[in-house]
């Protein structure tokens, strides 16, 4: 369903992803963790065709279309969607006017949704979410505190109704009962064909929204997968038995072979 193959990305000339692999079934949720610097939100952005990251080798399969070949605006439609780690602010765009041109765009012309049932949409998700119908009006993420940011994020999300989903932190800032609702609300919208990534530091999310796989990033790759309990592993270890039984010295990206001595591979 979600295929992704030997992706190499590079920002600024410093190549992140070195050859990413990861296949992701209809309706399986993956976890990926890492430690920082790893390179997982560059993964996001460059799946999500980012104009900083500039794919240099691999493939990205949706459904057997092709995603590197499509525009920002196509992978949206296409139905891949990022909850951001860190969402911008958009000032003079209500919350409602960006949300409802999404949907539209998505819908394609002719098939525009209704005022009314827009509104009606958004009122049934922001009550799952437990939020405040004020956000409705206000401008995009401006002023929203973290965690109001990231359970809009989630708002988004259910009603562009993506076929894959990547949540890049999404428990970061969240209370621990806004964690909670942001939970049931990721797993209100599981089901067979839709897939979901997460990328999270804390096993604890991983309680509420239990994965199928749970993959572990260094040096801009997968380096180890597993199930839940490898989660748990590293939640109770760290990621120093990881690196010792792969020999990784640095697993951070980005510097280059003459920084690390030639070290990196
Ligand atoms: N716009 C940029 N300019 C320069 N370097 C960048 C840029 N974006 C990312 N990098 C570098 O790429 C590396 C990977 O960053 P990335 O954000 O993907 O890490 P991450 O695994 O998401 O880390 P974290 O867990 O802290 O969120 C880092 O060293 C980062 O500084
Ligand atoms: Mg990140």
């Amino acid at each position: 369903m979600f295929e992704i193959r030997g992706l190499r990305s590079t920002i600024e000339g410093k190549e992140i992803l070195k050859g990413f692999d990861l296949s992701i079934q209809g309706g399986q949720v993956h976890a990926i963790m890492g430690p920082n610097g790893t390179g997982k939100s560059t993964l996001a952005s460059s799946i999500m065709g980012h104009p900083k990251y500039e794919v240099t080798e691999g493939e990205v399969y949706l459904e057997g279309d092709n995603v590197l070949e499509m525009g920002v605006d196509e992978r949206a439609r296409a139905g891949l969607f990022l909850a951001m780690q860190y969402p911008s602010e958009i000032a003079g765009v209500t919350n409602a006017d960006f949300l409802r041109s999404a949907i539209n765009v998505r819908r394609g012309e002719g098939r525009e949704i209704s005022l009314i049932k827009f509104i009606r949409l958004m009122e049934a998700r922001m009550k799952e979410l437990d939020m405040s119908f004020e956000f409705m009006h206000r401008y995009l993420n401006e002023g929203f505190s973290g965690g109001e940011k990231k359970r809009n994020e989630i708002l988004q999300m259910m009603m562009l109704e993506p076929k894959l989903v990547i949540l890049d932190e999404i428990d970061s800032g969240l209370d621990i009962d806004a964690l909670k609702i942001v939970a049931a609300g990721v797993n209100a919208m599981r089901d067979k064909e839709r897939s979901f990534l997460i990328i999270t530091h804390y096993q604890r999310l991983l309680n509420y929204i239990r994965p199928d796989f749970v993959h572990v990033m260094m040096q801009g790759r997968i380096v180890k997968s597993g199930g839940p309990e490898l989660a748990e592993r590293l939640e109770a270890e760290g990621y120093d038995w990881v690196k010792e039984e792969l020999g990784i010295a640095d697993e951070t990206v980005g510097q280059t072979q003459e920084e690390t001595g030639g070290c990196l591979s």
